[in-house]
């Protein structure tokens, strides 16, 4: 059954960690379903690692829609959140309502998640109040990394961290259901999942947030451009791939496929029908 916002919040008081993982498509959100993960992210990482963009900037809200509409055909019993992609929450508290509004009318996802710590309190409260769910996203923002000089860990001096953790207060107190924090120490994920009450995500966050999410083509090992510190590979898929091509590139070349088995048959007699058919002509 599809877990609500009430069943996180009651894992968190009881100590049982929440399942994360991104999706993009179909047929990966139809395993993660059958998999039992508590939640799904539509994540704008689709921008680098589907669309094969250097960063998460230049998704598009239909780009997001698309791949929000599949996950949910692919997972219909799973809770999906649906990630802002930048610009569609900047610009002003009507625009955000407007963009999560249509995360929840165009694809049926249970909840938007947004970046940004007290910079963008009114956005989640605007999108609070108009009856949506949504997840703050603090730390390590990747749609305003270049402000910070790139993909890099945050809150690693105590003047940073108190920023990490003032922004953490600041998304619960704007009514978010939960947060996802990335790349901090696991010291400030503690201290941050300690001090809310309402579930901490993290990735690259350590290993005492209430849950934890992945990006599922780090966690297959299928995207090959970079590897993040904090990703542990539980496949290599790409290796995977890269023979099943190599070996069916080689049964064409050397016509070992198709075989019999692979061949549609003629109705009994037909051929022969046929045959005598084209003697005619
Ligand atoms: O877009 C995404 O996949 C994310 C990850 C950091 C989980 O936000």
């Amino acid at each position: 059954m599809k877990k609500t916002i009430l069943d996180f919040k009651a894992m968190k008081k009881k100590g049982e960690k929440i399942t994360y993982l991104t999706a993009y498509d179909f047929p990966i959100a139809q395993l993660c379903e059958k998999a039992g993960f508590d939640m799904l992210l539509v994540g704008d990482s689709a921008g680098m690692v589907v669309h094969g963009y250097s960063g998460t900037v230049p998704m598009t809200m239909d780009q997001m829609i698309q791949h929000a509409e599949d996950v949910r055909r692919g997972a219909p019993n799973t809770f999906i959140i649906g990630d802002m992609p930048f610009l569609s929450y900047q610009l002003s508290v009507e625009n955000a309502i407007a963009n999560a509004g249509r995360f929840y009318k165009e694809a049926g996802v249970d909840a938007i998640k947004l970046e940004g710590g007290l910079r963008v309190v009114d956005k989640v409260r605007g999108i609070v109040d108009a009856g949506m769910n949504a997840m703050g996203h603090i730390g390590l923002t990747p749609q305003s990394s270049g402000q910070v000089g790139g993909f890099k860990a945050q809150g690693r001096t105590a003047d940073t961290a108190l920023e990490v953790i003032e922004d953490a207060v600041a998304i619960e107190k704007a009514g978010a259901f939960a947060l996802l924090v990335e790349a901090v120490p696991p010291e400030v994920g503690k201290i941050i999942t300690e001090t809310l009450s309402i579930p901490v995500l993290g990735i690259g966050a350590g290993m005492y947030t209430d849950g934890q999410v992945l990006i599922v083509g780090d966690l297959l090992g299928l995207f090959e451009a970079f590897t993040p510190k904090f990703v542990k590979k539980y496949a290599n898929l790409s290796e995977v791939i890269e023979k099943a091509f190599g070996e069916y590139i080689d049964d064409v070349q050397t016509s070992k496929f198709p075989e019999e088995k692979h061949c549609y048959r003629m109705v009994e007699g037909e051929l022969d029908k046929l045959e005598g058919r084209l003697k005619e002509k």
